[in-house]
């Protein structure tokens, strides 16, 4: 059995959850890879890169660095998985894999969708693939199916609930009439919004996202600036109940569409039909919805944040460039 060997960079909640599926499941997919293409090979962890040692007591001390650069000039680890997340300094730790050829995976939409498409220009120079699963939708295997499944459509109009905090807080407020400040309380409780969480319920990382999902269906990055972007925070119990006794619900929608070859996005609440497909995804659940000239509308739905699910589309990334293009 031949070895890949792979470095972590980050073992928070992201990190950790691929560390041990890969544990769990090396087994099965040394099994799937062999019967896909007929190699014998098992994947291993080589490095993980973190910040504070004292932290992670319970990991194997001889995988751990706080020197990125023991990773970068280790030849044997062919796979860099970025899941540290911020812009900085992983968009810098990114570029420098990919220029040791490495092959890279990041869950990082925020760093991805900043770069504006430079992240997979120094990809394409470098000859290495650059794979970003998780960073849209979480587990929802969105980006592969856009970019494989669905090549003989022109992708028409993307939209989408993208953010599960800010869907889990809506649902409280709409199923349980719950006050915003109540139904975020009980999202920080839970787990499922930030002690901080700015970045969701001002709608930035749908912001971040929504640019990808317009990249791989337009074929076009927009300018971040460019994307209208409404946040939650206002958002009332009145309004959502004037909105129920109309038959609609409200969503916080992420949307794309490619009008007179400009792309047209946004993320702002919206009144939707009950029957709208989006008006049923509950709690912090996330959805996208493209429709498509040849294969009509289609819904994806699934849990977009959480250690083992976002792990399981990045497993998803590094297994497709073993099995694909080593
Ligand atoms: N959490 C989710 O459900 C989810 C879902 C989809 C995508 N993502 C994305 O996945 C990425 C990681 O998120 P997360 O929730 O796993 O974060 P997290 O729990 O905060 O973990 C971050 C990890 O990265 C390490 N790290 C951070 N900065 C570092 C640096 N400069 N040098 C070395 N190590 C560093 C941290 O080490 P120390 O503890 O030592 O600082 C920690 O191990 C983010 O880009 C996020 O947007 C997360």
């Amino acid at each position: 059995m031949e070895k890949i060997k792979i470095a972590l960079l980050g073992l928070g909640t992201v990190g950790s959850g691929v560390r041990e599926i890969l544990n769990e499941k090396q087994e099965q997919l040394s099994q799937k890879i062999y019967q896909k293409n007929g190699q014998k090979v098992t994947i291993e962890i080589a490095k993980i890169l973190i910040r504070r040692p004292e932290n992670y007591l319970e990991a194997d001390p001889s995988l751990l660095t706080t020197n990125y650069q023991e990773i970068l000039d280790d030849d044997s680890i062919k796979v860099v998985v970025e899941a540290m997340g911020g812009e900085h300094p992983a968009t810098e730790y990114m570029i420098s894999a990919m220029e040791k050829k490495k092959q890279v995976v990041s869950a990082n939409k925020l760093a991805i969708a900043k770069s504006h498409g430079s992240l997979e220009e120094v990809a394409r120079k470098n000859q290495v693939h650059f794979s970003y699963e998780a960073a849209v939708a979480g587990t929802v295997p969105i980006l592969r199916t856009i970019n494989d499944s669905l090549v003989a459509n022109e992708i028409t109009k993307v939209s989408g609930i993208i953010n599960g905090t800010t869907n889990y807080i809506l649902s409280k407020m709409t199923n349980e009439q719950s006050s915003y400040k109540d139904a975020l309380k009980k999202a920080q409780e839970l787990g499922f919004a930030e002690a901080d969480p700015a970045s969701d319920v001002n709608g930035d990382d749908a912001k971040y996202k929504i640019a990808i999902l317009s990249r791989l269906a337009f074929g076009k990055w927009p300018d971040l600036d460019s994307i209208d972007c409404q946040g939650i925070t206002a958002v009332t119990p009145k309004q959502i109940k004037d909105a129920k006794t109309k038959g609609k619900v409200i969503k916080f929608l992420a949307q794309s569409e490619k009008v007179n070859g400009n792309i047209i996005a946004s993320v702002s609440l919206q009144e939707i039909d009950r029957q709208h497909p989006l008006a049923h995804v509950e709690g912090a659940m996330n959805a996208v919805y493209l429709h498509c000239d040849n294969a009509g509308e289609l819904l994806f739905q699934g849990a977009g944040a959480g250690s083992r699910p976002t792990a399981s589309a990045v497993i998803s990334d590094v297994f497709e460039i073993i099995e694909r293009y080593r």
